[in-house]
């Protein structure tokens, strides 16, 4: 098998997933580069890592380059995506930089691979909760027509990165000790023991720029911009896994039996709904603790509307980190080289 030279830019909470994921899926590395803002030297998983400065010649002769830097004008994908590209890499982005460009596919590879045929140097990764939400509406889409989505997401603090995930912890920490809790840096208000409604910026139509993203790229991905989207994206307490209430309108019935079976037929998807044990403490449902350090998205909670035809209600949850960002980037790259699409 051909062997890769593959770039990862940025080692916070997603760059750190992808060296893990990279290692853990044996991906057919002949070299991995780290780059940061910063040289110094990682550990993890016993393994080291040497991080060097980003630079435009560290791309020379990268095949795939995996970018989990930060987002907008100085951040990694914008300073140094080009250059990678002009250098012969091929570039998977996690950030929103480029994600809505017509020449920029935008992939979950259960769910649209396709896409990729058609790239012409960056691919992007969706935004984490658009990718467990697009999976598991995938099935239901080909099968009945979406007409209408709403969803509410439940999205954990390391979905903002490395530092929310600190600030949670010593917001609890404090809180355990009876101490005022340190003052928020990552959030306008405390995170721990609280509930945040708003994920990015506020737009003037109410509805804030994460809700927007999930609407938009659930459009590009699935290729119907007809869909009727709403969304509500909150921020909880919970350190891993992003959790989403979705409801879905079809154009043709499908009641919760044929859901289940669409579901547990679909690629990357595992059902865990069994009403039945939920007393019994058995899995009834997906939880984000269960889901933390799994590729897959767990679905449960299906259940037909009593009032509603055609509606739908259930429950995904997916690691923001391994599905939401590092594992998909790395399926897209293993789908590039599957479909022929990577240099050898
Ligand atoms: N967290 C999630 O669940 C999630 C999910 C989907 C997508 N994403 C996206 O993935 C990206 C990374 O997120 P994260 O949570 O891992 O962020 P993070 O923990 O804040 O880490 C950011 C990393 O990027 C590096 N970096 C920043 N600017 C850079 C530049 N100009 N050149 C080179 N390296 C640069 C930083 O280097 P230093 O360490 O040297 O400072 C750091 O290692 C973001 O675009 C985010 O929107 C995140």
């Amino acid at each position: 098998m051909s062997e890769y030279t593959v770039a990862v830019v940025g080692v916070g909470a997603v760059g750190e997933e992808m060296l893990r994921v990279l290692a853990q899926r044996n991906f057919p590395a002949r070299e991995i580069r780290v780059f940061a803002r910063s040289a110094r030297t990682i550990s993890l998983d016993g393994r080291s890592y040497e991080v060097r400065a980003t630079t435009p010649e560290g791309f020379e002769g990268v095949d795939v380059a995996l970018f989990a830097g930060t987002e907008g004008e100085k951040g990694a994908a914008v300073t140094f995506a080009a250059e990678a590209v002009r250098r012969g890499a091929v570039v998977i982005d996690n950030g929103a930089d480029f994600r809505m460009e017509p020449n920029v596919p935008l992939v979950v590879p259960e769910v649209n691979p396709e896409a990729l045929d058609k790239h012409e140097g960056i691919i992007s990764n969706p935004n984490c909760s658009t990718i467990q939400m697009v999976a598991a509406l995938k099935p239901l889409h080909d099968a009945g027509k979406l007409k209408r989505v709403i969803v509410s997401t439940y999205q954990a603090v390391s979905g903002t990165g490395r530092s929310a995930i600190k600030e949670l912890e010593a917001q609890a920490k404090a809180w355990a000790q009876g101490e005022p809790l340190p003052a928020p840096a990552a959030y306008k208000y405390p995170i721990a023991f609280n509930l945040i409604p708003q994920i990015g910026g506020f737009r003037p139509d109410g509805y804030t720029s994460e809700e927007w993203k999930m609407i938009a790229e659930t459009h590009k991905i699935l290729g119907d911009d007809r869909i009727a989207i709403s969304a509500t994206t909150i921020r909880v307490p919970v350190f891993n896994s992003h959790s989403e209430s979705v409801t879905v309108e079809t154009e043709r019935p499908i009641g919760r039996a044929q859901a289940l079976e669409l579901l547990r037929a679909a690629p990357g998807i595992v059902v865990v709904d069994d009403p039945a044990v939920a007393d019994a403490g058995g899995p009834a449902y997906p939880l984000p603790i269960e889901a933390s350090g799994k590729d897959e998205t767990y679905v449960g909670r299906v259940r037909e509307d009593p009032f509603v035809p055609n509606t739908l209600h259930f429950w995904v949850v997916a690691d923001n980190l391994r599905k939401g960002a590092a594992t998909n980037a790395v399926q897209i790259a293993e789908t590039l080289i599957a479909r022929g699409l990577l240099r050898k």
